[in-house]
């Protein structure tokens, strides 16, 4: 799903930024421009940042 409209951002390729190393908002926001204008999908976007880096410390944490 598109999170970002201005920039045409998904849900996944913010998954995919964390994936890569990426830790939070001002991360992705370099990274994919997510949140650099309007700024109205920042709220959005850092739920799925938390998400998605919670996720993939739980999974280096038990592997
Ligand atoms: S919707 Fe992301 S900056 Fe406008």
């Amino acid at each position: 799903m598109y999170v970002c409209l201005c920039n045409a951002v998904t849900d996944r390729q913010i998954k995919q930024a964390i994936a890569s190393g990426d830790n939070n908002l001002s991360d992705v926001k370099k990274r994919l421009g997510v949140a650099n204008q309007c700024g109205k999908c920042a709220q959005l976007a850092t739920k799925i940042i938390q998400s998605a880096v919670s996720e993939r410390d739980n999974f280096y944490e038990v592997a």
